[in-house]
């Protein structure tokens, strides 16, 4: 099978294209190396690098998605706190760039797009877990970017004859996960500081808490989701370990030099409800945060 990953180079997008190629499938890859890295990137790919929000690359991008049974879109400007500083750049990539996306996919006959949506679609909610149902109310340019993809794929798979489903990640941990720059992840920025012999910096007083969810699990989302017979009106499904952890739980989990600094915007807690994910997909997470983080603090050198 033909497979198209789009932001293939980052985070969780190039631990599903490890998975495509170890299932045998032909993968090719679509991504502007922005925040991916070329040693993320599996030898067995083909590799386009091209920025998905430039219009100009609309028959380049057709021609790669010849043939394709699903894209997989998973390129964003991906992080919270830098779309509050750069709303306007954030606006481009990831509102254009997925309409681009998804009117390429559609001209090029393919099955389905399976979008990598966000938990911050919900915004601060008093009520958890999350469910699907609830209204949206995001809190950052990022959340509404994200959230605008989700109307968008419905709209595609209603009108341009596409199926479209969309997969809301909770707060994605490991292998591959950032340590640096404003697009590292808390994991990831906890394990840089205390590599650089620094403490943790906790925002507020740490006592938010985010449903942390293993990548490996999410990669699995995107597969059941792409071969699914039970999706692709542009459900929208929640993709959460379905329990939480403190910031502060998190940080004892990797080391004991910590401080404390200013709050910042934020929901105070995230709690998906993943009943939705185990009806359409037969998705189930796999991964025990707690499990996980002894290996990682031994393969970085904690
Ligand atoms: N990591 C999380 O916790 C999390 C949570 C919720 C949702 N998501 C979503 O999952 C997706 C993947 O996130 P990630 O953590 O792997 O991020 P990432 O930054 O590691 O990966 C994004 C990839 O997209 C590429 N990209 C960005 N803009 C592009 C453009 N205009 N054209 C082509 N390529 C472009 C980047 O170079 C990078 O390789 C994103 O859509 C993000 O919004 C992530």
């Amino acid at each position: 099978m033909k497979y198209v990953v789009v932001g293939g180079a980052g985070f969780i997008g190039s631990n599903l294209v490890d998975n495509l190629i170890y299932e045998g499938h032909e993968v090719s890859i679509i991504d502007n190396f922005s925040t991916g890295k070329k040693d993320n990137v599996n030898s067995n790919a083909n590799i386009f690098e091209l920025d998905m929000s430039d219009i100009s690359n609309k028959q380049k991008i057709i021609s790669i998605m010849e043939n394709t049974d699903t894209v997989f879109l998973l390129a964003a400007k991906a992080r919270v706190q830098p779309s509050i500083k750069n709303p306007i750049e954030y606006e481009m990539n990831n509102t254009i760039g997925v309409l681009n996306i998804l009117k390429c996919a559609a001209d090029a006959k393919v099955r389905r797009v399976v979008y990598s949506a966000s938990s911050s679609a919900y915004g601060d909610s008093e009520v958890m877990p999350l469910v699907e149902s609830m209204p949206v109310n995001p809190l950052s340019p990022y959340g509404a970017q994200k959230y605008y993809g989700e109307v968008m794929c419905n709209v595609f798979s209603h009108i341009y004859n596409i199926q479209t489903v969309c997969l809301r990640y909770f707060n994605v941990y490991g292998e591959r996960q950032n340590l640096d720059g404003a697009y590292a992840l808390v994991i990831g920025i906890f394990a840089s500081q205390l590599l650089s012999g620094k403490p943790m910096t906790i925002r507020g007083d740490g006592e938010q808490r985010r449903d942390f969810t293993y990548v490996g699990d999410v990669v699995n989302a995107n597969i059941l989701a792409s071969k699914s017979k039970n999706v692709g009106n542009g459900e929208v499904i929640n993709i959460g370990n379905g329990d939480n952890r403190s910031i502060n739980q998190i940080a004892d989990m990797l080391g004991d030099n910590k401080i404390y600094v200013d709050p910042v915007i934020e929901p105070n807690e995230t709690l998906a409800d993943n009943s939705l994910a185990k009806k359409l997909l037969g998705w189930e997470p796999k991964q025990v945060i707690e499990d996980w983080i002894p290996g990682y603090k031994k393969d970085i050198g904690l």
